[in-house]
């Protein structure tokens, strides 16, 4: 059975809440009848009730008329989160007006119905932008204790079988924090190692990544990893981590013993975490472009409570996936 297939079957078993904010969205509105269909969730769409009918009649998509629909201007629970997103947001001094026009907004709708219990997760981003659709949710679900930053990962299924588990990896930060500190640094790796194991189902040996294999090279960017490394060991000292390692110290066994003797992750590693966010970006896109891998993601994680962003040029088949992994973040929590 492949990966997504595995995702899929953990989704059916448990049928979590998942949220399509962009519910006039159409490649979300197919994705939701498939998931309806497939019954790998109970889907909530947000949007005004009659576009939505509308378009899943002129699209053919049955399925949709079963979904719950939430609209966003009028919803009896409308003064509930209203006053949910001021109380949360009271520090930064937002009114009960703004807050009544904010919730008018399905990225905020969505952040706020999972705080309330109303829903388990939330996917967005056809149309909208990664920081769009991460704001509200860093404003309102904010991250899981003991995690201060929110990352995203990548699963990455290789051909080449020889590196990381049978050609699959996580690679992280890709997603959202440009700049990360030594200790964001250790905390993305440490919500990298939840991914890895929820997703992919391994035990994760995780690489800190840079330009120097264990002093090959003195730099403060280089120091940022090591420290990374002992403050992600003290906090986790039950996973298998190690750095700062060159990527091919991390990935190829031979070159690993040589440049990196007596590590336990260099040459075996499947979690690859980059010092930054051009790294982990630009890394992503090259694999999955030159090595003709799959990328799945991203995958956002130490976030409280899963909101997943997609791509703006995402298919169908995406948002599906994403719904399936999303139910299974749930799942694990
Ligand atoms: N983790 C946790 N909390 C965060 C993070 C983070 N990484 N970043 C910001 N926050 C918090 C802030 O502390 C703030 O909290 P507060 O309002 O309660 O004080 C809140 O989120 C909002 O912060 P802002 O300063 O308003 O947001 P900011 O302008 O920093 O934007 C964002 C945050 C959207 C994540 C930004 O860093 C960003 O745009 N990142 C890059 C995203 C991107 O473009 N990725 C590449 C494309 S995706 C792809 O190719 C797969």
């Amino acid at each position: 059975m492949d990966l997504m297939h595995q995702i899929i079957t953990k989704a059916k078993d448990k049928r979590k809440r998942i949220i399509l904010s962009e519910g006039t969205e159409e490649r979300t509105l197919h994705a939701a009848d498939r998931a309806i269909a497939d019954k790998i969730a109970n889907i909530i769409l947000l949007g005004n009730k009659a576009e939505i009918k509308a378009l899943a009649t002129k699209h053919n998509l049955r399925n949709v008329l079963q979904a719950e629909i939430i609209d966003p201007i009028r919803n009896e629970k409308k003064d509930t989160y209203a006053f949910l997103l001021a109380e949360l947001r009271k520090n930064k001094g937002i009114t009960i007006a703004e807050a009544q026009k904010l919730v008018e907004n399905p990225l905020y709708l969505g952040c706020l119905m999972i705080k309330n219990g109303d829903a388990d997760g939330e996917i967005a981003g056809a149309k909208n932008t990664t920081s769009d659709v991460l704001r509200p949710a860093l404003q309102v679900i904010k991250t899981i204790p003991g995690i201060n930053v929110v990352s995203g990962a990548f699963l990455m299924l290789t051909k080449n079988k020889e590196y990381g588990t049978d050609g699959g990896l996580v690679f992280a930060d890709c997603a959202v924090t440009p700049n990360p500190n030594a200790k964001e640094l250790a905390e993305i790796a440490i919500s990298t190692a939840t991914t890895a194991q929820t997703l992919l189902g391994i035990e994760p040996i995780i690489a800190l990544l840079s330009f120097s294999t264990k002093g090959s090279a003195s730099h403060e960017l280089v120091d940022k990893v090591t420290e990374a490394v002992r403050i992600a060991k003290s906090m986790s000292p039950e996973l298998t981590i190690d750095g700062e390692l060159q990527v091919d110290a991390a990935l190829v066994p031979f070159i690993g013993k040589r440049k990196a003797p007596g590590s336990p992750v260099a040459g075996k590693a499947n979690v690859l975490v980059f010092p930054n966010l051009e790294c982990g970006n630009i890394a992503y896109k090259l694999v999955q472009r030159l090595a003709n891998a799959q990328a799945i993601g991203p995958i956002l994680q130490g976030m409280a409570a899963p909101v997943n962003d997609l791509s703006r040029g995402c298919s169908i088949e995406d948002i599906y996936n994403m719904i399936a992994i999303c139910a299974n973040q749930v799942i694990k929590r």
